[in-house]
């Protein structure tokens, strides 16, 4: 169907002129005398464009825009404004108008102007689509995978997003929790303010604690100014407490005062101080034996953990291996300035079968030296460290130490083949000799071997061949 252009204009013989305008190049024009009305149509009709004058009785164009934008539409908005109100033209631009035609104009211009409008949703339109798209392909802001398991972390993503609960983010190292912390951030409504990371395990106690919640001066030895901490500089955003199984009893007590009061005091303060901030924590720790081992308090733990997400290591969703290692190529190839490269079939086989115990960042870093120092627009295995190259898949998913040491791979392998070769050959000897009734010169010929040299293959396998 032809686009439908909305022109809100009070002077009739303006809107009919601009109404004609744009029949005659096939759009369809609704008209609106007061920019009330057309919002109703907005609201009633499915409208490509929009014409409006600035200067209107009542409601003026600007307010009208403004209108247009609070109630959602993204429709592209093209102004009409009296030659020399060049001030309220460059305030529409501001407030996202797409462009303005000056009176008095040539019908050209204002037919060039509405198609290029159109063109350009059009394409912002087909962008927004591909990127959808490709994230629902292969992943979700920023997290690459699309096997179930992590199809349903980005179900649970979007759920919590939006609201203030407390999640817990468990998984081994290197799976993703801080992409996944980040993620949530990202499409929540806190996304424009700050996402704060605190490594609650790599700072002694005290500093920690002045981290978290600042200090006034003189708090302390060296303490000469006043500090805020992470949660004034996160307030209304998201704060993510790293390792939080790392965290002392006494800062374990502090936080759980503010997650129930959402109000602290600053290390060496008294007046509390109230801030909005969304935890989000994460552990690779288990943090149930933490608390059977009263090293973690449960009131906490409660409290942290209203909702937890799993996230999954990469040996249970080798899937996505392929997606990822794509993902690392063209993100370190950008990155680091080197010619796209592909990974030989080979190296792709080894690289969806070892175990990853350092999970995606094991994968990530791997790629991107595999990218760096390998020659040539293909990571072969070579190019791969043998200790993945050779990497036993035996104990390595379990982690179990073996008593019995298993032998390398190499060593399997050529094992298992000469077993083979042998019952292959023990097998095919025992045929000719009963085709041939035990003859071992006929036999011989058979098989295409000397007889000598058939006679010492069938002692070596111990057949005899009147016992057939
Ligand atoms: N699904 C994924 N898609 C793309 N990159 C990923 C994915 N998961 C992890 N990564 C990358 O792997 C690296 C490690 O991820 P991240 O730091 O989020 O892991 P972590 O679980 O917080 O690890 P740790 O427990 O060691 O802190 C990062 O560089 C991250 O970008
Ligand atoms: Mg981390």
């Amino acid at each position: 169907m032809n686009p439908k252009i909305l022109i809100v204009e009070d002077e009739s013989n303006m809107r009919k002129t601009l109404s004609s305008i744009l029949e005659e190049e096939g759009f369809i024009s609704v008209q609106a005398a007061q920019a009330k009305e057309g919002l109703k149509i907005l609201s009633e009709q499915n409208i490509s464009l929009i014409i409006s004058d600035i200067k209107m009785p009542q409601m003026d164009g600007i307010e009208f825009l403004r209108e247009v934008r609070t109630k959602g539409y993204d429709i592209p908005l093209i102004f009409i404004t009296a030659y020399g109100s060049f001030d309220s033209a460059v305030e529409a631009l501001r407030l996202g108008a797409y462009d303005y035609i000056t009176k008095p104009f040539e019908p050209e211009t204002v037919v060039h102007t509405v198609k290029r409008a159109l063109e350009h949703k059009k394409l912002t339109e087909e962008n927004i689509y591909l990127r959808e798209e490709l994230e629902r392909k292969y992943g979700f802001e920023g997290l690459v995978g699309n096997t179930q398991c992590m199809r349903d972390v980005y179900a649970l993503i979007e759920k919590v997003a939006d609201s203030k609960v407390p999640v817990l983010l468990r998984g081994e190292s290197g799976t993703g929790k801080e992409l996944v912390a980040r993620a949530i951030h990202k499409i929540s409504r806190r996304k424009d303010k700050n996402f704060v990371v605190i490594n609650c395990g790599a700072l002694p106690e005290t500093l920690l604690e002045s981290e978290i919640f600042g200090h006034e001066k003189g708090a302390f030895t060296g303490a000469d100014k006043k500090k805020p901490g992470i949660f004034e500089i996160g307030n209304e955003g998201t704060i993510f407490l790293d390792e939080v199984g790392d965290l002392s009893p006494s800062v374990q007590m502090k936080l759980l005062r503010f997650l129930q009061s959402e109000e602290f005091i600053r290390v060496g303060g008294t007046t509390p101080l109230k801030v909005d901030v969304r935890i989000i924590s994460a552990t690779n720790k288990n943090l149930d034996k933490l608390i059977e081992e009263k090293r973690f308090r449960d009131d906490l733990y409660y409290r942290i953990n209203t909702v937890s997400i799993n996230i999954p290591p990469l040996r249970d969703r080798k899937e996505d291996i392929p997606l990822l290692i794509d993902h690392f190529l063209k993100k370190y190839s950008k990155e680091d300035n080197i010619p796209i490269k592909k990974v030989s079939e080979e190296v792709l086989r080894v690289l969806c079968e070892y175990p990853w115990r350092g999970n995606v960042r094991e994968l990530e870093n791997l790629i991107r030296a595999a990218l760096v120092l390998s020659k040539g627009n293909v990571i072969k295995i070579e190019d791969i460290p043998p200790v993945i190259r050779q990497a036993d898949k035996s104990d390595s998913v379990t982690g179990k130490n073996n008593i019995i040491p298993s032998p390398s791979s190499e060593q399997k392998e050529s094992f298992s083949f000469k077993q083979i070769r042998e019952k292959a050959e023990k097998e095919y000897l025992i045929y000719t000799l009963k085709k041939t009734a035990g003859n071992i010169s006929k036999a011989s010929k058979l098989a295409g071997l000397s007889r000598r040299h058939f006679y010492d293959k069938i002692q070596q396998y111990g057949i005899n061949p009147r016992k057939l």
